[in-house]
C-alpha cells in the first residue's frame, strides 16, 4: 500500500470518528414556548449557555421562572454563567427518570464541572426524592441545603433533553474546606462519585488492546462505529458514550498510523 492511500485513510477514519452529527433540538425555542421563561432564557442566549447546550445529545436544563431569577440581575454576566451552568446537568433526567434513582439520591455532573473552574463538589448538584415524593436539587457541597424543588417539567425529548422547572436557584457553595477527599491541589473525579445516575446504560468501550492490534483492527473498529452511534441514541450517560467515542477514535488513529509507519 502506498503512503498517499495510508494518509487517505488516515484522514477517512479520522474525520468518520471526529465528526458529530448536530442535534436538532433548540434551548431557545423551547423555552419561547412558555412566556413564564423569557428571562432565563435570555440570560441562557446572553451567556453564550444556548448554543452550548444545543451542541449537546443528552443533557438535562434546570429552568427558573421569570419571579426566581432575580439574582442574576444583581451580577456579572461571568458570575451568572457560573451559577447558570451549575444548572445544566450533562446527562438526560426527566421526572420518571429521578423518581426511578435506586437510592432516592445521586450526585449529578453539571456543565460546571466541565468548566475546570470547580472546587470540590461545587461542580456537582445532590438530588433527592422525599419520602413524600418532591423531587430536590441542592448543591453536592456537604452541609448545602436541598431547596430547590422540582415544580413540573416543561419539555421532554427522551433521551436527548429534558427541561425541568425548579422553585429556585441551585446557589454555588464554598467548598467545605474539611472536605479532605477532593481538596483544590488533588485531582477531581472525572465523573459523580457514584454510580446511582448511571442504572439506564452503560455502552461497552472497545477493548484497549485494539491499539495494539494490527491493521485489520481499524476495519473492525470502523465496523463497530455504527453500533456505538446506535446504542447513543439509548444512551443516557453522555460521559461514558464521549468516552467509547474517544477510545474507538484513539484505537483507529493509531491502527492508522501503524499502517503509515509500516509501508
Ligand atoms: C438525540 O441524540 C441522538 C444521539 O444521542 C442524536 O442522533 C439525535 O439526533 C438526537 N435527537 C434530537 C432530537 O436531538
Ligand atoms: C435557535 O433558535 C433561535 C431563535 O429561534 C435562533 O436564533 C438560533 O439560531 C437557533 N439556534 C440553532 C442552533 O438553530
Ligand atoms: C444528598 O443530600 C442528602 C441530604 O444532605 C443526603 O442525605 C444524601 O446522601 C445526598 N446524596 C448523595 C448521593 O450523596
Ligand atoms: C436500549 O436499552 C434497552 C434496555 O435498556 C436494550 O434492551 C436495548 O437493546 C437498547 N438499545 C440499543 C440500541 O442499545
Amino acid at each position: 500500500m502506498s503512503s498517499s492511500t495510508s494518509l487517505t485513510l488516515f484522514f477517512f477514519f479520522a474525520s468518520a470518528f471526529l465528526y458529530t452529527p448536530s442535534d436538532s433540538f433548540n434551548i431557545t425555542t423551547i423555552l419561547s414556548q412558555n412566556k413564564d421563561f423569557s428571562t432565563f432564557n435570555k440570560l441562557l442566549s446572553q451567556t453564550g449557555l444556548a448554543s452550548t447546550i444545543n451542541s449537546r445529545q443528552t443533557i438535562t436544563v434546570l429552568a427558573l421562572a421569570n419571579d426566581a431569577v432575580y439574582l442574576f440581575g444583581d451580577q456579572s454576566m461571568e458570575d451568572n454563567k457560573v451559577v447558570l451552568s451549575l444548572h445544566i446537568i450533562l446527562d438526560y433526567y426527566d421526572i420518571k427518570k429521578l423518581k426511578s434513582l435506586s437510592k432516592k439520591t445521586a450526585i449529578l455532573t453539571t456543565l460546571f464541572q466541565q468548566s475546570g473552574q470547580a472546587k470540590g463538589q461545587q461542580g456537582f448538584v445532590n438530588v433527592t426524592v422525599k419520602d413524600n415524593g418532591d423531587i430536590a436539587f441542592g448543591s453536592a457541597v456537604p452541609g448545602s441545603l436541598l431547596d430547590s424543588q422540582v415544580i413540573d417539567s416543561v419539555a421532554s425529548e427522551p433521551f436527548n433533553i429534558s427541561v425541568l422547572h425548579i422553585s429556585s436557584y441551585i446557589p454555588l457553595m464554598n467548598p467545605n474546606p474539611s472536605d479532605k477527599i477532593y481538596t483544590s491541589s488533588s485531582p477531581l473525579p472525572a465523573q459523580a462519585p457514584n454510580d446511582d445516575d448511571y442504572e439506564y446504560d452503560e455502552p461497552p468501550s472497545p477493548p484497549s488492546s485494539s491499539v495494539k492490534a494490527k491493521a485489520p483492527a481499524a476495519a473492525k473498529a470502523a465496523a463497530a462505529a455504527p453500533k456505538a452511534s446506535a446504542s447513543k441514541a439509548n444512551s443516557t450517560t453522555s460521559a461514558s458514550v464521549i468516552n467509547s467515542q474517544l477510545d474507538l477514535a484513539f484505537a483507529v488513529v493509531m491502527s492508522s498510523f501503524w499502517l503509515f509507519m509500516t509501508v
